[in-house]
């Protein structure tokens, strides 16, 4: 408890904030200039603070994007800790890792989020299985998501656990205010549970079917296929239905709030024929590895409602001073997810949002699942490909252009070592690798002195030589604000298809210019125009591709001697740099950067 106290203080540090101590487990703040409450469970007292204000109903509108002081906030989903992680989480780790790059490249500030959810019956029951205690099966999983963070080379700023005593407080303070909201019932539950999606399901998304393994008949889910069980149980109800029509009027205000179109499609249909109330809550008899609910013991606060709550831990909720909440990141701008928690985060998550006051995430980017054998990867499955072995065999970014690359946004990409193979040698080896090292290997010239006599010169076409250097000038001119559109739409496959046409494109124009022939016949001033456009094109490429590929990008600007506080967005431009290019004294004898695969499969 003292770390949660610290915890706590900690975040409220700097601010001018009013400590409200109290031992009683419902609490409103003596100020009374507003409702907020918050409500403790008995064993844990402390200082809290009027934090957030519930008056304003600014939820179903997206807030001024301009605000100059709030971080661009992208989040992964938090991941289950009842198996160890695989390349779907790491899919999903990577595009947001990429999205929240993009933005640093361009000069913003920016934040990602990713981390572990660790409470809920999955977790209690694999930790049962196991015969350990939930917390020890979720330290040691949870380190291993961390891992793969680290391992996957994002640059995270958070790592969230659910576990953890700033999210804990978050979720009681989020659960005090949903009381308040008058959208909170109690009553007794009747329904088809699965614990393996950790939700209930209606009837009519119920079927039985046989079990492969022992023949037995059981009842499954028709969405996912996961066993379900009959549960009767009372508990606490959050009044969905109730916010059917704000939900709709806010789908029909920000049409394209997911990608892609035909999930948001989706998530409207649901709003509109499919909703029910939420059970918020479980029976502490059924379900003891979670956060109990304030004020009733006997209930603990269900794990998706939890869970979701992390987005707004990290953001400092509830710790930011009024006015200011938005400097911790919130709301999100991209929330990453699987298609396969659309519901939970596009009706769920936005109706408990509004219901508490809070500004909604900007937008979803729902992405396909990855399929082995024509189905999806599944932890539960077994199916899975553990992403370390994969980093280990093919180099961290090389898996990276590969989901990137061979992901899909709207379908399920399949997944196998022949695909990665194809990536490898047609996009980086042959693609990127043979460009780059033809024009900082070559004998012929010297890459700094073309840098030096070309850069913002005009390139005239020549009468002795026939290359094209306008359409070639063009092609590299159109990359970086082509990339810019795509990711703006959230399409980080599409951003990366547009930069590797530039890659492409350059090896056909130097291919055809053939410096090297020009260079023989003592051509000079040509043969240094054709280097200074493949030079300028590699350095464009190579600045945008940084949040794809960033240890490889980097290599690349190193060997072209590009200056580190010239790698920005703004210098992905013909002629914006006229200090690179190293003399050939000053290379060094580097490595292939792509080298040969020593086996493939
Ligand atoms: O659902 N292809 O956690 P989870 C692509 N804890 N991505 C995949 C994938 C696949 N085959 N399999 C999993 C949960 N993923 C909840 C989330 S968020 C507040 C709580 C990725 O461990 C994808 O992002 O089951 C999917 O949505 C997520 O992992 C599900 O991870
Ligand atoms: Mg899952």
């Amino acid at each position: 408890m003292a770390a949660a106290l610290r915890g706590a203080a900690s975040r409220l540090a700097g601010l001018r904030v009013t400590p409200c101590r109290t031992t009683q487990s419902s609490w409103t703040c003596p100020s009374g200039r507003t409702t907020a409450q918050l409500t403790i469970s008995p064993k844990r007292t402390g200082a809290f603070v009027r934090l957030y204000s519930n008056g304003s109903d600014n939820a179903a509108s997206i807030p001024d994007p301009e605000l100059q002081d709030k971080p661009y906030y992208v989040t992964t989903p938090i991941f289950y800790v009842n198996a160890s992680p695989h390349v779907g989480h790491l899919y999903s780790m990577v595009l947001a890792d990429v999205l929240k790059r993009w933005q640093v490249l361009k000069g913003k500030q920016a934040l990602l989020c990713t981390g572990t959810d660790e409470h809920g019956m999955k977790v209690q029951q694999a930790a049962e299985r196991k015969d350990v205690h939930p917390k020890a099966l979720c330290d040691t999983n949870s380190q291993t998501f961390r891992d793969l963070a680290a391992r996957g080379n994002l640059a995270n700023d958070y790592f969230v656990r659910t576990t953890d005593p700033d999210h804990r407080d978050a979720v009681e303070y989020f659960w005090g205010r949903l009381r308040d909201s008058g959208y909170v019932y109690e009553k007794t539950h009747e329904g088809w549970y699965c614990v393996s999606d950790e939700t209930f399901y209606p009837d009519n998304l119920v079927a039985r079917a046989v079990d492969p393994m022992t023949g037995k008949l059981r009842h499954v889910s028709i969405e996912s296929g996961n066993v379900v069980e009959w549960t009767q149980e009372r508990n606490y109800h959050f009044r969905l239905t109730a916010l059917r029509e704000r939900l709709l009027e806010f789908f029909k205000k920000n049409p394209t709030w997911v990608t892609p179109p035909s999930r948001m499609a989706e998530v409207v249909d649901w709003v509109e024929n499919h909703l029910e109330d939420l059970s918020i809550s479980r029976p502490v008899s059924r379900l003891d590895w979670g956060i109990p609910v304030p004020d009733d013991e006997s209930q603990t606060i269900y794990v998706w409602v939890d869970a979701l709550v992390n987005y707004l831990t990290k953001a400092g909720y509830p710790g930011l001073a009024p006015g200011k909440e938005h400097t911790g990141g919130w709301p999100a701008d991209v929330h990453v997810v699987g298609k396969d928690i659309v519901r939970f985060h596009c009706v769920y998550w936005p109706a408990l949002l509004m219901a508490v006051g809070q500004p909604l995430p900007r937008r979803v980017l729902s992405h396909g699942h990855w399929l082995m054998d024509n189905r999806k990867m599944s932890k539960s499955v077994g199916n899975v490909v553990n992403p370390f072995f994969a980093i280990d065999r093919w180099g961290v970014d090389t898996m990276r252009y590969f989901l990137i690359s061979r992901g899909s946004i709207t379908n399920d990409p399949d997944y196998s070592n022949k695909h990665i193979v194809e990536a490898y040698k047609k996009g980086l080896q042959t693609g990127l690798g043979n460009l780059v090292s033809r024009v900082t290997k070559g004998r012929a010239w010297n890459l700094r002195s073309a840098v030096r006599s070309r850069c913002g010169q005009h390139l005239e076409e020549s009468d002795v030589v026939d290359v094209d250097y306008a359409k070639q000038m063009q092609v590299a001119e159109k990359a970086a604000a082509g990339a810019d559109e795509h990711m703006d739409t959230l399409s980080p496959p599409s951003a990366l298809k547009h930069i590797m046409e530039l890659v492409y494109e350059s090896n056909k124009y130097l291919a055809y210019a053939a410096p090297w022939n020009v260079a023989k016949q003592g051509n000079q001033d040509e043969t240094e125009k054709i280097i200074y456009l493949t030079a300028e094109s590699i350095r464009i490429a190579a600045i945008l591709l940084q949040p794809f590929i960033p240890e490889k990008a980097a290599e690349i600007l190193d060997r072209l001697g590009v200056q580190e506080n010239r790698r920005g967005f703004d210098f992905a431009r013909v002629h914006a740099d006229d200090s690179y290019g190293l003399d050939p004294e000053d290379r060094k004898a580097d490595e292939a950067l792509f080298p040969r695969l020593a086996v493939e499969d």
